[in-house]
């Protein structure tokens, strides 16, 4: 039986820092020294949605990039600043991938409101789970299948003070997509994985079998932060055994540039106003 692996990382913000740029490099060592068969990165990918930060992660990852062995997607972040993300889907929601022993469903889980750098929030609508729906339909068996999108699914823990204010304001920015659940049981099933970022430390839930086939929800965390990714085994379509972690061993990196903060004062002075009116 042959056994493939599968390598999922998330959020690098990579925002040209020494740290975040080393630590990416080492990660791309790893999965080369370890003959990953492909490798996924969910999004954030940039730190402020440069074109000269998305150059620099092509740089880095160009050796998988260059053997069609990396898939990857945007995220919030990539969609600020110069909006590098905003073209990776070509202008398409959902996208397919096939690789070797690989169906990989590719959505967009970004919104216009993202272009702000506070509003952070993913969004699906009914037609991009429409879209999803149609690509499940036409997976081969045989294959492992993946719905990649950048934004969690299903709720999570608040990491951070910022998360827990705007919670406690009624705003949308810590929250699970609102369609999250529903898309999670419209593919349930059909499809063996949901791997998403966004939330930077890692978590995973396992829904157990549907009509036979078992549905497990992976976030990767901040592989840069964490220093380390999830490394899959496949074959003949259904997963071997479970993930295990690689990683380097460079320290995690802790700090990043700060954001421009600019975006987000005016996101909450627009918030107030909208309160005050
Ligand atoms: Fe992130
Ligand atoms: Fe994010």
């Amino acid at each position: 039986m042959l056994i493939r692996t599968l390598a999922h990382l998330s959020d690098l913000h990579l925002d040209l820092s020494r740290e975040s740029d080393a630590t990416a490099s080492a990660l791309v060592e790893t999965l080369l020294a370890e003959r990953v068969d492909h490798v996924v990165v969910t999004g954030d990918l940039t730190h402020q949605g440069s074109r000269s930060e998305y150059r620099r992660f092509r740089e880095l990852f160009a050796p998988l990039l260059d053997a069609g062995r990396l898939s990857f997607i945007p995220g919030n972040h990539d969609r600020t600043g110069e909006d590098a993300g905003g073209q990776w889907m070509n202008g398409q929601k959902v996208r397919v991938e096939q690789h070797e022993g690989l169906f990989l469903v590719c959505v967009d889980s970004t919104g216009p409101h993202n272009r702000n750098y506070f509003a952070c929030h993913g969004e699906l609508t009914r037609a991009v789970l429409d879209e999803v729906d149609a690509a499940l339909s036409a997976a081969p068996t045989g294959a492992l299948t993946a719905v990649l999108l950048h934004h969690h699914v299903l709720p999570l823990p608040e990491e951070s003070l910022p998360e827990r204010f705007a919670t406690r304001m009624g705003w949308p920015h810590a929250s699970e997509l609102a369609l999250g659940a529903e898309l999670v049981r419209r593919v349930q099933g059909r499809c063996d994985l949901i791997l998403h970022g966004h939330r930077h430390v890692p978590r995973e839930f396992d829904l157990g079998p549907t009509r036979g086939r078992g549905l497990r929800i992976y976030n990767s965390g901040s592989s840069i932060e964490l220093g380390r990714f999830r490394l899959f085994q496949h074959a003949a379509g259904r997963l071997v055994g479970e993930p295990v972690w690689q990683g380097t061993a460079l320290p995690p990196v802790r700090k990043r540039s700060a954001p421009n903060v600019m975006p987000a004062l005016q996101y909450l002075a627009s918030q107030l106003t909208v309160s005050l009116l």
